[in-house]
């Protein structure tokens, strides 16, 4: 695996790539790599000739009061992890190679569709710092596909929804959740959960279980159903920041005779905030 530091030197190897006819494949991540990342990665390796993937903790995408600071940076192990997942060139540059001008007068790619709701809603700003990045890095890397994880589905549908709206000729490929063994979905600020919180955490995945079943046996209320989730959510100890019963292209609230439906929920334990989703297809 080759590293790459500055966005002239990958650009270099990438064109040369391309002018073989080489079929390139893109992960961007932030680092604090698990089996949820590695799985992006072979996914990638499995459609692609060459395999990019970027670790750049993004500034612009956390607020004022979030975790940039402290985001777990575990650069060594990562490049290990990615070496043996099959990597080709490894982007990991400086906060001053991507944003040179600084952050403040930044040109932003903002996407009014589906970033003020649900993430959105509590982390102002935070799509736009994602698409922003996520455009640089796609500008760079010019990548034939990108992988993005279901795990992040506002995030997922946001970007497809960049890509078709600015025609960036690209392929944006999802790839499915990957879960610790009591069903926690994998996440870098998995780290934060305190050790008596643990055990309980999992009721934000249980939670959306339970209401697919409910709307499956016919229920339709859905606002009923998000209330006696948040009800239980608390019961385990946590505050909710949002459970929705949501259309799964929209990301607007389901209509009572949506077919494709995404639940979607985030909770807060004392240091972390978790996100998990669940998509049902009622056809
Ligand atoms: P990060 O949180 O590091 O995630 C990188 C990619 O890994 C994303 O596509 C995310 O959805 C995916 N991922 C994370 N946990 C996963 C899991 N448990 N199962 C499957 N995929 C998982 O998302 C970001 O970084 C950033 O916002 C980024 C897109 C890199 C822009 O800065």
């Amino acid at each position: 695996m080759r590293i790459f530091h500055t966005v002239s030197g990958l650009r270099e190897v990438l064109k040369a790539c391309r002018l073989k006819g080489l079929r390139i494949g893109f992960v961007p991540t932030m680092g604090n790599l698990h089996e949820g990342h590695l799985a992006l990665v072979e996914q990638a390796r499995s459609s692609c000739d060459i395999v990019v993937c970027s670790i750049f903790v993004n500034a612009l995408q956390f607020g004022l009061n979030e975790d940039w600071d402290k985001y777990p940076r575990t650069y060594q192990v990562d490049c290990d992890k990615l070496r043996d997942s099959g990597c080709d060139y490894l982007f990991h540059p400086e906060d001053t190679e991507m944003y040179p001008n600084g952050l403040d007068t930044q040109s932003r790619v903002i996407c009014p569709s589906m970033t003020d709701v649900l993430c959105g809603a509590s982390r102002p700003g935070h799509f736009e710092g994602v698409t922003t990045v996520v455009t640089k890095l796609f500008n760079i890397v010019q990548p034939d596909e990108a992988i993005f994880g279901i795990k992040d589905y506002q995030q997922l549908a946001v970007i497809r929804r960049m890509v078709e709206d600015l025609c960036m000729p690209m392929q944006i490929t999802a790839a499915p959740i990957h879960r610790e063994a009591d069903g926690l979905a994998m996440s870098s600020r998995n780290t934060y959960i305190t050790a008596d919180e643990r055990p309980n955490v999992v009721v934000l995945k249980e939670s959306l279980e339970w209401i697919a079943e409910q709307i499956k046996t016919g229920a339709r209320n859905f606002t009923e159903l998000e209330t006696m989730a948040i009800q239980r959510i608390a019961d385990a100890g946590f505050k909710t920041d949002y459970i929705t019963v949501s259309n799964s292209k929209t990301l607007d609230p389901a209509a009572e005779d949506d077919l494709e439906i995404t639940i979607l929920g985030a909770i807060f334990t004392r240091a972390a905030r978790l996100i998990d989703n669940l998509s049902i297809n009622l056809d």
